[in-house]
């Protein structure tokens, strides 16, 4: 199984190298190997995380030749003459992308929580839900299923914000995955130090997910207990200025939430200079102050990615589980033909993926991980796409 393409290289300048791809040039930014031109790298977000051997590249690229070609084709046929919004951006995605989708790990390592978001199940008051916490060795390990077993090339590593997880623990975990598996590390810890971040930036992490949930300043506070909006925007705009590949976005549909505000989320993801747009649905949790609040429609949903794609054609926007969660058959197809060209596999241990509840009849919680690859890649290969991230255009 695998969620890369082996590139060759085909030139270096300094840091950047620059990979072919069937003949499509592509640039990767390489902090981590000694290279040469005319070897094989994986490249992630636009990070060299693997070298290749030819012996093993060749044969790999021999089986998706063919494939890539075919899937190509399917791609443009659905994109050809759009008529209705979701069609227009998806004609978008692929004139400005072209067909790869990054197919992302997730692994949650840690449900307990010292904040109280009024939005989410795993908020300190609720005492009703079992907390866990995996061990640095536990993370490995599910890690190397995830790298070695599965394929994946790129895991985001999420917890609640747990400060049982020091930042020599996070140091030890970043460094001990960087040191093992060559994949794109991106970090989901929420709201640490930018010196942390940096620390785990030193470490080898490469990118971060953390949304800002909302654009409206006094929402935001009310959310989440006093905390400002400023403080994170900082954080995401310090997090970029390290180097970091932020991935960030909002909720969709949370209580006094307008058609506006909608408009002025998306374009903050914009002006963020965003690696990756992540938002998705409000689902209410009942255990939570928000319980009687309404979920938003997938269209809702779809209608965000559609013209967050149009706004931003280059941008990378991923389908996330919250929105697959409201239309469990085709909620993820639908995504990926409105504009978006991301997806997410929860490789978390299948004993504590229960436990990480944000919000209420997750997909994919009893599901084997293997099952859910099948349905994604049947998916991906139905709509043409190939499950590969191939970095930057040149
Ligand atoms: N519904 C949907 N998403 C939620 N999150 C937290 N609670 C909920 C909920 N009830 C999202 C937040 C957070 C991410 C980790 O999970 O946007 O950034």
């Amino acid at each position: 199984m695998c969620y890369a393409i082996p590139g060759k290289i085909v030139n270096i300048d300094g840091r950047i190298v620059t990979v072919e791809y069937f003949g499509e040039k592509k640039k990767a930014r390489n902090e981590f190997f000694d290279l040469k031109a005319g070897e094989y790298i994986y490249a992630q977000g636009g990070f060299v995380v693997q070298k290749i051997l030819k012996e093993e590249a060749i044969p790999i690229l021999k089986t998706w030749e063919e494939v890539f070609a075919k899937l190509k084709e399917i791609d443009l046929r659905l994109a050809r003459e759009p008529k209705t919004l979701y069609q227009i951006a998806n004609s978008k995605r692929q004139q400005h992308l072209g067909n790869s989708c990054c197919v992302h790990g997730i692994i949650e390592f840690s449900n307990y929580c010292k904040n109280d978001c009024l939005y989410c199940g795993i908020r300190k008051s609720n005492d009703k839900i079992t907390r866990y916490r995996m061990s640095i060795d536990e993370i490995i390990s599910s890690c190397d299923h995830a790298v070695n077993k599965l394929g994946f090339k790129a895991i985001v590593f999420q917890a609640g914000e747990d400060p049982w997880y020091t930042e020599d623990k996070l140091e030890e975990m970043v460094e001990k995955i960087r040191e093992k598996f060559g994949i794109l590390i991106v970090l989901s810890i929420g709201g640490r130090s930018i010196e942390s971040y940096k620390r785990l930036y030193d470490k080898g992490a490469r990118s971060v997910l953390i949304r800002f949930e909302t654009s409206k300043a006094e929402l935001y506070s009310k959310l989440k207990r006093g905390a400002k909006l400023e403080d994170r925007i900082d954080l995401i705009k310090g997090l970029n200025k390290i180097g970091y590949l932020v991935m960030t976005g909002f909720l969709i549909g949370l209580p006094d939430q307008t058609e506006e505000d909608i408009l002025d989320d998306i374009r903050l993801t914009g002006e963020l200079q965003t690696e990756m747009f992540s938002f998705g649905p409000f689902i209410p949790h009942p255990d939570t102050p928000l319980k009687g609040e309404k979920t938003p429609s997938l269209e809702a949903c779809l209608n965000t990615i559609a013209r967050a794609r149009i706004l931003y054609p280059d941008s990378k926007i991923v389908v996330t589980t919250a929105l697959e969660t409201l239309d469990k058959e085709s909620g993820a197809r639908q995504g990926l033909l409105a504009g978006a060209n991301s997806l997410m596999i929860n490789v978390t241990p299948k004993e504590y993926k229960k436990l990480y509840e944000l919000y209420p009849n997750r997909v994919c919680i009893e599901e084997e991980v293997t099952e859910r690859i099948k349905k994604v890649l049947d998916l991906l290969y139905a709509i043409g796409r190939a499950p590969t991230d191939l970095g930057i255009n040149v």
